[in-house]
C-alpha cells in the first residue's frame, strides 16, 4: 500500500475502544507526520497496519512553539478506527481542555508535568472524565517531578526529544532516564505503562524497550514517503524482536 489514497478505507461507526491485552510493547502511531489532507484514511492505515494506539499531538503554541489540532479534529477521526486514542497534550494549563478531548474520543490523556501548576488535581480530573491518565516529562525534567503522582498514573511518558516537532533525533542520554523510570515503577510495584516519544525508529526502538519502555510513539518512522504505514509498523515491530 502506498502513502497515497486508499479508497478501500472508509470511516467506521463509533464503537468502544478495547485496550490491547497482549503483553508486548505497544506501538503508538503519531499522526503528527501524517498527511493532514486525508487524516481519517491515514488513521485507518495505521490501525490496519497493527498500531496499538493512535497518538495525537496537541500543541498550543505556548508550551511548545507549534500549533496542531483541537477536539474537533479528534472527533472527526474517531469514526475511522476503534484503536484507542493516546492524546499527548503539549498545552499550558491542560485542565481547561481535558473534558473536551475525552468527549471527542480520547482514551488516554497525557499532560506535561511542566505545564500543570496542580498536577495531582489534573490527573484526578482526567480520571473523573473517564480516561486513562498519563503524565509526560521533557528531557531536562527530573523523574522526581512525577514521583508523588506515580501511583495514580496509567502511563508515564518520558520524552526522548524536546517536544514540538516530529522528525528530530532520539536523545541517547534518555536511555538512562528510561531505565531509572522503569526502576521507579518496578520498585513500587506499579503497572503503569512507560511510554517514550521522539526519534523512535527501527534503529532506536530496541534500546528504549531494553531500558524498560512499554509504549513506543513513532511519527516520522511510520508516516513517510519511503515505505507504507503497514511496512513501517512491521519494521518497528521486527526491530524489537
Ligand atoms: C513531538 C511529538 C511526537 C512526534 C514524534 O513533540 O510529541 O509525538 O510526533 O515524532 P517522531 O517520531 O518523528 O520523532
Ligand atoms: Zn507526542
Amino acid at each position: 500500500m502506498s502513502r497515497q489514497g486508499n479508497c478501500a478505507l472508509r470511516p467506521l461507526p463509533v464503537g468502544r475502544c478495547p485496550m490491547p491485552s497482549e503483553d508486548r510493547p505497544k506501538i503508538a502511531a503519531s499522526i503528527l507526520s501524517a498527511d493532514f489532507s486525508r487524516l481519517g484514511e491515514q488513521v485507518a492505515e495505521a490501525a490496519k497496519g497493527g498500531a496499538d494506539y493512535i497518538h495525537i499531538d496537541v500543541m498550543d503554541g505556548r508550551f511548545v512553539p507549534n500549533l496542531t489540532m483541537g477536539p474537533a479534529v479528534v472527533r472527526s477521526i474517531r469514526r475511522w478506527t476503534e484503536v484507542p486514542f493516546d492524546v499527548h497534550m503539549m498545552v499550558e494549563a491542560p485542565e481547561r481542555f481535558v473534558r473536551d478531548f475525552v468527549e471527542a474520543g480520547g482514551n488516554i490523556i497525557t499532560v506535561h508535568a511542566e505545564a500543570c501548576t496542580h498536577l495531582h488535581f489534573v490527573v484526578q480530573r482526567i480520571k473523573e472524565c473517564g480516561a486513562r491518565a498519563g503524565v509526560a516529562i521533557n528531557p531536562a525534567t527530573p523523574l522526581s517531578a512525577v514521583e508523588a503522582v506515580l501511583p495514580d498514573l496509567d502511563q508515564l511518558l518520558v520524552m526522548t526529544v524536546n517536544p514540538g516537532f516530529g522528525g528530530q533525533g532520539f536523545i541517547a542520554t534518555m536511555v538512562d532516564k528510561i531505565e531509572r523510570a522503569r526502576a521507579m515503577l518496578d520498585k513500587r510495584g506499579l503497572a503503569a505503562d512507560l511510554e517514550v516519544d521522539g526519534g523512535i525508529n527501527a534503529d532506536t526502538a530496541a534500546a528504549a524497550v531494553k531500558a524498560g519502555a512499554t509504549v513506543l510513539v513513532a511519527g516520522s518512522a511510520v508516516y513517510n514517503d519511503k515505505i507504507s504505514v503497514a511496512e513501517a509498523i512491521r519494521a518497528l515491530r521486527n526491530s524489537i524482536g
